[in-house]
């Protein structure tokens, strides 16, 4: 396996003033649904019409332009659905059409997720070309039994010659693995997890399954018929991630993201350090500063109602919310504390208005879920990301 060097600059996600600019592009199909997959992606029988959606997120790019006006982009995401079923030459137009639109310096990241199912070398070679620099394969599972009940295309053949074709083409790259699967043991994670710590290059991203509404997962679960591990077993899933990764030097900077000290995602980051973002195509969401405001957009989620939206008005937003700084430093909260760099408080202090609730605050530090580092950041302690959401809830209210 020829490995190409690095390409990461220590100032990369290291400041943690700036939250950062990014892009995201959404491409909404696939080549088949997962059963547990609730993202927005869309089977077609029909050959998807590239060059019309290319159209489109230019058009789409042009208004998001005009409400961000010029700004210089710190990173470039392009997530699905399956944006390796888009031909290399609809990502070169997406990216070209980018920087027409804003300032796109030199050598930002510029992430695409890929599926082990449609991985091709030409392929490849033609997103590197484009400008792709980082890749994010969705090979979610090491054993061909897990993989075929995730309703998964690959097998793990697929995913290692998709992984050794990522570290040969692109300068960075991570992988998806769902772990917490039905009858999954701690022994059996311990062994796969750290056989993927040894494919892995700079960055993995390990989430628990969730059974999602609306899924064929979820229609199983509720019928008794599929059963998945209880919040005890779950834990000590998790505890036993940490634990691996910490030890590999892969340790989690966020609750299912993990990365070598400097190759931690620009782009996530922008999202958890609450930083502005565009979303361009079928149900991306964004939040951006326009007029001085913060506003939360959506676009459209079917996409061929989101392109005749486009090519009707020049953009499929369905809906632009004006976020008062309350709403502000709820949504900086929420972001923040899956990170373990934890929350800028002052930021949280100016947005909200006032100081975190004295006796809420203690209570939750002396039971040992949150922390202060320092005057100036708070975060939540490992025992604390395992009921985020409670700790988020107590905080914000
Ligand atoms: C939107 S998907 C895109 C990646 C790509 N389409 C793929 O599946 O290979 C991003 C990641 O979300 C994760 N994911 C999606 N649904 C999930 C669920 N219900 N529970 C846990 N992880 C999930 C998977 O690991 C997946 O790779
Ligand atoms: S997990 Fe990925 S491949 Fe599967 S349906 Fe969701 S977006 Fe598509």
């Amino acid at each position: 396996m020829t490995v190409v060097p690095l390409d990461i600059r220590p100032s990369m996600g290291s400041d943690l003033s700036d939250p950062g600019f990014g892009i995201y592009v959404h491409w909404p199909f696939c080549a088949a649904k997962c059963p547990y997959c609730d993202f927005n992606s869309h089977v077609r029988h029909q050959p998807v019409d590239q060059p019309r959606f290319v159209q489109a997120f230019l058009k789409e790019m042009a208004t998001m332009r005009r409400l961000t006006g010029s700004r210089s982009v710190t990173s470039i995401f392009m997530g699905g659905g399956t944006p390796s079923l888009m031909a290399p030459e609809t990502v070169d137009a997406i990216l070209n059409g980018i920087a027409r639109h804003w300032h796109v310096p030199d050598g930002i990241e510029i992430t695409m997720e890929a599926n082990p199912s449609s991985v091709e070398a030409e392929r490849f070679r033609g997103y590197r070309a484009a400008g792709v620099n980082r890749v994010s394969l969705g090979v979610q599972a090491l054993n061909d039994r897990d993989l075929k009940f995730l309703g998964r295309l690959h097998d793990v053949a697929d995913a290692l010659k998709a992984i050794r074709l990522a570290r040969d083409i692109f300068p960075r790259m991570s992988f998806d693995l769902i772990y917490a699967r039905p009858n999954q043991t701690v022994a059996e994670w311990d062994r796969e997890l750290k056989e993927a710590v040894s494919y892995a290059v700079d960055h993995l991203s390990l989430y628990q399954l969730t059974i999602e509404e609306g899924t064929p997962f979820y229609g199983l679960h509720k019928a008794g018929k599929l059963v998945v591990p209880d919040g005890e077993q779950s834990a000590v899933l998790y505890e036993a991630t940490q634990e691996i990764t910490e030890r590999e030097n892969m340790p989690a900077y966020e609750v299912s993201n993990h990365a070598r000290p400097g190759a931690e995602s620009r782009h996530n980051l922008t999202y958890w350090r609450y930083g502005d973002y565009v979303g361009i195509g079928p149900g991306a969401h964004g939040r951006l500063t326009t007029g001085g405001a913060k506003i939360a957009t959506a676009t459209e989620r079917k996409p061929e109602g989101w392109l005749e939206l486009v090519e009707a008005q020049g953009h499929g937003m369905i809906d632009q919310e004006l976020l008062e700084r309350e709403a502000q430093a709820d949504e900086l909260l929420l972001m923040g504390l899956r990170l373990k760099e934890g929350v800028d408080l002052a930021r949280w202090q100016m947005l909200s208005g006032r100081d975190p609730d004295p006796d809420r605050e203690q209570f939750l530090i002396e039971h040992g879920f949150i922390e202060r580092l320092g005057n100036s950041r708070l975060r939540c302690t490992p025992a604390g990301m395992l009921i985020l959401d409670a700790v988020v809830a107590d905080l914000a209210c």
